[in-house]
């Protein structure tokens, strides 16, 4: 995929398809808003989008499409019109969402040159902050997952995209255009992985992955095996493997950034290649989402890629434990006392809560190597998908500040968090009387208690937890993703680290 920022007029714009944004005004939303590059299509289109408009053809809610054959009036073939929602409630993530889907709209009628003139003049929006934008859903939104398919279908052929704004030439602009490519480049690597098959993307697979585009972005890559793991310690990971025919791995990626600080974040995925339930086996119905149990190791691998890529002065450590969960004679048993990579023992009463274990050890991990804060992105619960549904993930955090910043990050990169409560009275449910901890503390509050047992492996650090078992795969069309993966967390977690960064 070619992709430029470029400075041009409407009118020259050599395309198969120019898609300009327009948005409504007023208290019914009834007046038409266009933006600077619609306006001057819609005079080279005799006015044809004020009448849509005047018709009540075309409205102008967020993602509304409209398409308009030009007949030589200009160089593009088309042009897309696409709602961007009342001009007062506008954010940069109306422009992912309108550029993601104008971007699926044309690529599903076969467009290959696009050219995407999403502008504004409401002063309350960065113009750097909508390009960025801009370029991540249009890259999201042409993101197919088409490895398996073995007709030609149409749909998948975006070859260019130009990007257009008045101010192309500006440094701040160029930045923001390079910020978003490389953001949605990593969060498309991350949903490659969460795509592809459990038969493909085993441990060693993900290994293998990570460790090539570690290769390739000047990360520090290393993988433990079986023998390292045990001599660490880390039961939770080996117990929740033991069933797996499958060999554990323990993928740890390393950024210096800033060389001569001691500081260092965590980044910590859970990476359960395919989630079985092992001895407590799941029912079979929707099992096969369970490949995408891996979504929070795939956030943190992709979100490495980017901050290699985009270079801040922060240091990161990565750090993936990667396991299938399966049933077999050798499984680890309802019943068992596990000792993690802490000292720490716990009760096991389900072997489907098998996330918590493996997390648990990297968790311990992190602190061993002295960092924080510490963040972990899991598939963790079904109940904090009941909780929250798919629009938002859970964050449970033991610091105001991160949680701050982590709420900030996923706003911005249209990734969103909900707090979620971690008081010491949940403590109660997860009481053992035969190890330190039982590893699961009954039906309500699940994610709640899930995050408590978490809490137990983290130090002194600050800490966050986020829960994406709702929000890491989709499974209807949405704005600017294809259904299966969405990458959720990769983005904002680079976000979160470019902006520490800056401070
Ligand atoms: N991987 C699942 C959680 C999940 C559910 C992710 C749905 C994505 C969609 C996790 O390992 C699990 O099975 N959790 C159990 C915990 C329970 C046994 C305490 C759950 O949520 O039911
Ligand atoms: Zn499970
Ligand atoms: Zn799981």
């Amino acid at each position: 995929m070619n992709t430029r920022l470029v400075s041009q007029a409407m009118k020259g714009l050599v395309c198969d398809v120019l898609i300009v944004g327009a948005a409504q005004r007023g208290k019914e939303g009834k007046d038409m808003a266009l933006s600077p590059a619609a306006r001057e299509v819609d005079q080279l289109l005799d006015g044809l989008i004020s009448s849509m408009y005047a018709n009540g053809e075309f409205k102008g809610t967020v993602g509304e499409t409209s398409q308009i054959y030009t007949m030589g009036k200009l160089a593009a073939r088309r042009v897309i019109v696409v709602g961007l929602g009342n001009v007062e409630k506008l954010q940069s993530h109306t422009f992912r969402r309108a550029s993601g889907i104008a971007v699926r709209f044309a690529q599903s009628r076969g467009a290959k040159r696009l050219a995407l003139a999403l502008d504004t003049q409401e002063p309350e929006i960065d113009a750097a902050e909508i390009v960025q934008a801009t370029v991540e859903g249009a890259l999201l939104g042409a993101y197919r997952f088409t490895k398996y398919l073995t007709t030609q279908t149409t749909g998948q052929g975006v070859e260019d995209m130009l990007f257009v704004s008045k101010d192309a030439e500006s440094k701040a602009l160029q930045e923001a255009f390079r910020r978003g490519t490389i953001m949605a480049e990593g969060a498309n690597f991350a949903r490659d992985m969460v795509n592809e098959q459990p038969a493909v993307l085993t441990p060693s697979e993900m290994a293998r992955r990570a460790s090539a585009m570690a290769r390739e972005f000047g990360l520090e890559c290393r993988v433990l095996d079986r023998p390292q793991m045990e001599e660490l310690g880390m039961g939770g990971l080996l117990g929740v493997a033991r069933g797996s025919a499958e060999p554990p791995k323990f993928i740890i990626l390393r950024y210096r950034g800033a060389p001569q600080s001691k500081e260092e974040i965590a980044l910590v995925g859970k990476g359960i290649t395919f989630d079985s339930g092992g001895l407590s086996l799941k029912p079979a119905a929707g099992m096969e989402s369970m490949k995408g149990d891996m979504g929070g190791a795939a956030a943190v691998i992709g979100a490495m890629q980017i901050i290699a890529d985009l270079k801040p002065k922060v240091n990161v450590l990565g750090l993936v434990p990667t396991t299938e969960n399966m049933p077999d004679g050798a499984s680890y048993h309802p019943g068992d006392v596990l000792r993690l990579m802490n000292g720490k023992t716990i009760e096991i009463v389900n072997t489907d809560a098998e996330g918590r274990l493996a997390l648990a050890d990297a968790l311990s991990y992190a602190v061993k190597e002295g960092c924080s804060p510490i963040i972990d992105i899991a598939t963790l619960t079904g109940a904090c998908m009941v909780a929250l549904g798919a629009k938002r993930a859970g964050l449970f955090c033991n610091n105001d500040e991160l949680r701050d910043e982590l709420m900030e990050a996923g706003e911005f990169a249209g990734e969103k968090f909900w707090p979620m409560p971690i008081d010491e009275d949940y403590q109660e449910n997860i009481k053992s009387h035969i190890a330190d901890i039982k590893q699961t503390g009954g039906r309500y509050g699940g994610a709640i208690n899930a995050a408590k047992i978490l809490e137990h492996f983290i130090g002194e650090a600050s800490w966050a937890h986020l829960d994406i078992a709702g929000t890491e795969f989709i499974e209807g069309k949405q704005a600017y993703m294809e259904p299966g993966a969405t990458a959720f967390g990769a983005r904002a977690l680079a976000g979160l680290v470019l902006k520490r960064a800056e401070k």
